[in-house]
């Protein structure tokens, strides 16, 4: 008999502790919170309230929390989320500095406990850390991916389906580059119904949603003041976790390694993959037309400028 998937959450936060509840309710697996010793029992009491909502929700997963990557030993899957949110008026980028060393950190320790686990990053400035943690644990670049394209579809979804007054289960998009300012999310890849958007919203008022996607984290932020979002990001990412647990080749946006895949040259950036147990199993390319591939193009020199500024700010990783 298969036994239960085991799945690590690194950063018993906000976001780590929700991916949590998300993975728990629909029995991805059994769950294990952790955090910095500082912490002290925090994860444990997180853990343990959250089993105790087990008999009313209806799942069956163990969940415990800890201050020792022991308690992590053979994880299948590793959510990173370990690292520091931003305040209103800061962008993602000024949590580089901070957040690398804390990424780089928690790789080493998954690298010794869990050699054989996929990967998922999600500490911003996302295709940054991502591309760090890869560097750190020496993965193969399949088994190291990280969490912003589910994210920024489901809120380019989200405003669509109110725009139009139609189901959000009856749109699908998709969105490429960075998870930053200069993300391109691609109207002519975004269909209602299986109608092109574009044959139902004008291009202005398009552009004004696409725009509100861009800025769908800073909107979070402003409202919250003390963090920022948490109920959205950690839902992708459990969405993330069962295409790996489950094998379901979800066809989906995650900030993924790419070498000659659209000639961006070795670095991690957000595109169309197939994910499933090995992790991203496939880079889709597309045929972008020349105004997509220009904001694409801008968006990977966007992430390769802080690729560059963080290895000169905390000394480049070694390579894997
Ligand atoms: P939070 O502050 O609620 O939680 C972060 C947790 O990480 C804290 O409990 C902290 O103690 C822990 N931590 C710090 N250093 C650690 C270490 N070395 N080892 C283990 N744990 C450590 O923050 P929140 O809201 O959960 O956000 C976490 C990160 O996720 C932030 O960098 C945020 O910007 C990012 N984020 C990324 C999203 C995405 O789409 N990729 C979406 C939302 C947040
Ligand atoms: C977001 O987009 C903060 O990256 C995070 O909400």
């Amino acid at each position: 008999m298969r036994r239960r998937a085991k799945i690590t959450i690194v950063g018993a936060g906000f976001v780590g502790a929700t991916t949590a509840h998300w993975c728990a309710v629909h029995e991805l697996g059994d769950i294990v919170l952790v955090d910095v010793p500082a912490t002290e029992n925090m994860p444990r009491g997180k853990a343990l309230d959250l089993m105790q909502s087990s008999p009313i929700a209806g799942f069956d997963a163990n969940v415990i929390g800890s201050n020792d990557y022991e308690a992590t030993r053979g994880s299948d899957v590793v959510v990173i989320t370990a690292g520091i949110p931003r305040k209103p008026g800061m962008s993602r980028d000024d949590l580089l500095v901070t957040n690398a060393r804390v990424v780089s950190a928690v790789a080493e320790q998954v690298k010794a406990t869990s050699p054989e686990a996929v990967l998922i990053v999600v500490t911003n400035p996302l295709d940054v850390m991502t591309q760090r943690v890869w560097q750190i644990s020496g993965f193969p670049p399949n088994r190291v991916v990280g969490q912003a394209g589910v994210l920024d579809t489901a809120r380019y979804r989200t405003f669509l389906a109110l725009e139009l007054g139609v189901s959000v289960e009856d749109i699908t998009a998709l969105l490429m580059g960075g998870h930053g300012d200069t993300m391109v999310p691609l109207p002519n890849y975004t269909s209602v119904g299986g109608i092109p958007v574009t044959k139902l919203i004008s291009p202005q008022r398009l552009a004004e949603i696409v725009q509100r996607t861009r800025d769908g984290g800073a909107e979070i932020v402003n409202l919250l003041k003390t963090g920022s979002a948490y109920y959205a990001p950690s839902a992708a990412v459990a969405q993330m976790v069962e295409a790996i647990v489950k094998d379901k080749k979800r066809l989906i946006p995650c900030s993924a390694y790419c070498d000659r895949e659209y000639g961006v040259g070795g670095y991690y950036v957000g595109v169309p993959v197939v994910l499933g147990a090995g992790g991203v199993e496939r880079v889709v390319e597309l045929d972008l037309d020349a105004q997509e591939r220009a904001d694409f193009q801008n968006s990977v020199e966007a992430v390769k400028g802080l690729v560059n500024t963080m290895n000169q700010l905390t000394g480049a990783a070694p390579a894997s």
